[in-house]
Formats: structure tokens, sequence, C-alpha cells
């Protein structure tokens, strides 16, 4: 078995870990690229990433379950190997995308975001990934697409909680196709520049950082550009409490509790909730997508 160290870490862990860390202080010294530009409008220090233990441990990812360890509890088993993703709808190179083919094709880049879940808990997470662009750009997504759509596996056998009605599987989510295209919209495949684990969404998932939590599609099969509004699990059980929208607005409450603070993971029964920040913080680089809606209506 491997050596354990104090936070639960394997020693191969904790090298990834601090090797990681020391790659961000350099790029944090390298004055407008690295860490400042990927932070938005937040400060260095808001942006202290949870621990891989925190990360990996605390999910939500229905097909294991609904409690917060079942993700880690149960997903270990999930085959991710061979992926591949189709792509279809309105694009000029439909087809079967393995993952051997994505990767060879797209530049894996780390990112540090804020994660803000609609429960109202968040986390900073060391993503690694590429843009969703790059791969949209690869099929060739049609001028009259207006929207991606997402789906995650369906496979009853590996993944037990698809065998209750929970939601309606397979899990579905969607984006605005300008959205899908935003720089700040990836594809993750890691974490702490290591394989991102299964219940984190492997082997690839979206991040999607100025929206809930929920928007973020683990375990990505499906990808179809569209003319119509695609359907999105959470919007489809609770159409009241979930739009299709959900960008991180303190200033609009969900209907059972405030979104004004939140608590980020990882700090202890006792400390202070923080504000949310409006897009989560990345208002600066996304705002303008919104120009004109009311986001009170467009939730
Ligand atoms: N994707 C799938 N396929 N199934 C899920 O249940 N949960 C969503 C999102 N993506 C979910 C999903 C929710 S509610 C959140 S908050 C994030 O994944 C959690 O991501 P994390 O566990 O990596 O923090």
């Amino acid at each position: 078995m491997a050596h354990r160290w104090k936070n639960n870490l394997t020693s191969e862990e904790v090298t990834a870990e601090v090797l990681w860390l020391n790659r961000r202080q350099l790029l944090s010294g390298l004055a407008g690229i690295g860490v400042g530009a990927i932070a938005g409008s937040a400060s260095a220090s808001e942006l202290e990433p949870n621990s891989w233990e925190d990360i990996t441990s605390y999910n939500n990812f229905y097909e294991f379950g609904t409690d917060k360890g079942d993700p880690k509890r149960y997903a270990e088993n999930l085959t991710t190997s061979p992926w591949a993703i189709e792509i279809d709808g309105l694009v000029d190179r439909p087809g079967t995308y393995s993952m051997e083919d994505i990767l060879a094709a797209v530049t894996i880049e780390e990112r540090i975001y804020r994660f803000r879940c609609v429960e109202a808990w968040s986390m900073v997470i060391p993503w690694s990934g590429f843009e969703l662009a790059d791969l949209l750009q690869m099929a060739g997504v049609q001028p009259e697409a207006k929207y991606i759509a997402f789906e995650t596996l369906y496979r009853p056998e590996e993944m037990r909680g698809q065998r209750f009605p929970t939601i309606e599987w397979p899990y579905v989510e969607g984006l605005r196709l300008d959205e899908a295209m935003h720089p700040l919209t990836i594809l993750a495949t890691g974490l702490y520049g290591k394989t991102i684990p299964n219940q984190n969404g492997a082997p690839i998932r979206l991040v999607v950082p100025w929206k809930y939590g929920f928007k973020s599609i683990k375990s990505i099969v499906k990808i179809t550009a569209t003319t119509m509004q695609p359907p999105t699990s959470w919007n489809r059980l609770q159409p009241r409490e979930y739009g299709f929208y959900s960008n991180v607005n303190p200033g609009v409450d969900h209907p059972r509790w405030s979104q004004a603070t939140e608590r980020k993971v990882g700090q202890g029964l006792f400390a202070r909730r923080q504000p949310t920040l409006m897009f989560n913080g990345y208002e600066e680089e996304v705002a303008s997508l919104y120009e004109g809606m009311d986001l009170t209506k467009h939730y």
C-alpha cells in the first residue's frame, strides 16, 4: 500500500500537489499572465485552492448516489478507457471522437477556478483541461447553431445511482453557443496536474466557472449543436428552482435559501461564510454575454 501522509494523500499525490503549487508561484510572478489572467476579478488570496482531499471526497454525481461521499465510494469501477464523445447536429464533421484523438489535438493547461454549487457551498479548484471552443472548432460548428447540448454516460451496470429514478437519465445539460465558445469554458481532464478522478467526472467533464456547479456536466459522451434550447436535468426536475442559465447571482435567491453568501468547503465548522460574487467573480469577463437580459427572469 502506498505511504499515506497527514492529509490522507499518497506520497505520489503530495508530490503532484507540491510541484503544482511551485509552478503556480512561478506563473503568478509573471505579470499579466498565469493566475491573474485566469482568476478574473478576484484577488489571488481568495483563490487558495482546496485540498485534493476536499475536491475528491465531497462531490455531487447522482449517477453514484445522492450522498456527498457516494461518488468517491462507488465511482472507482467506472470504465473510463476506451472513451469517446459523439459529436452531432449542426457540425461540418460529425462523428465519434476518441479521447486519444481529442487529446492529441489540444493543449492541456491549468486553470484555477472558483466553483460555486447552487447548494451554497464553494471550492477553489485547480483544473487541467482545454477550451471547449477547441473541440467545437474541430467538429466545425455551423453558423446556424444557437446552443450546445451535452449528455453524460448511461451505464447502470457501473453507475449504481442510475438504477433509481432520482433524475431522468442520462444527465443532460446545455449552453448557449456564445457561452460554450467563451474562453473561460473548459473541458477538464485533470486536477492538480493529475488525471481527473472518476468521482469528479472522468475522463472529461465540463467546467463553466460563472454558473452554478450543476451546469458543469460530468463524464460526457455526447455533444450536439442545435438551434433549440436543450433540456437540462435540474430544470426538468424543478423548473421553478433551476433555470437554463443558472448564472451565479447573489441577488437572486433560490426559492428555498439565500444565494448571497457561501460556505467554502474545508474551512471548518466555525469559519465565516463568504459573500457570493456576481457571476462567481467572473463578471468582467462574462457580463457582456447577458447585456439587455433581465437576470431575475432568466435565472
Ligand atoms: N454531472 C453529472 N453527470 N451528474 C451529476 O449529478 N452534478 C452536478 C455537476 N455535474 C452532476 C454533474 C453538480 S450539482 C455539481 S455541484 C458538480 O457536478 C459537482 O462537481 P464536483 O463533484 O467535481 O465538485
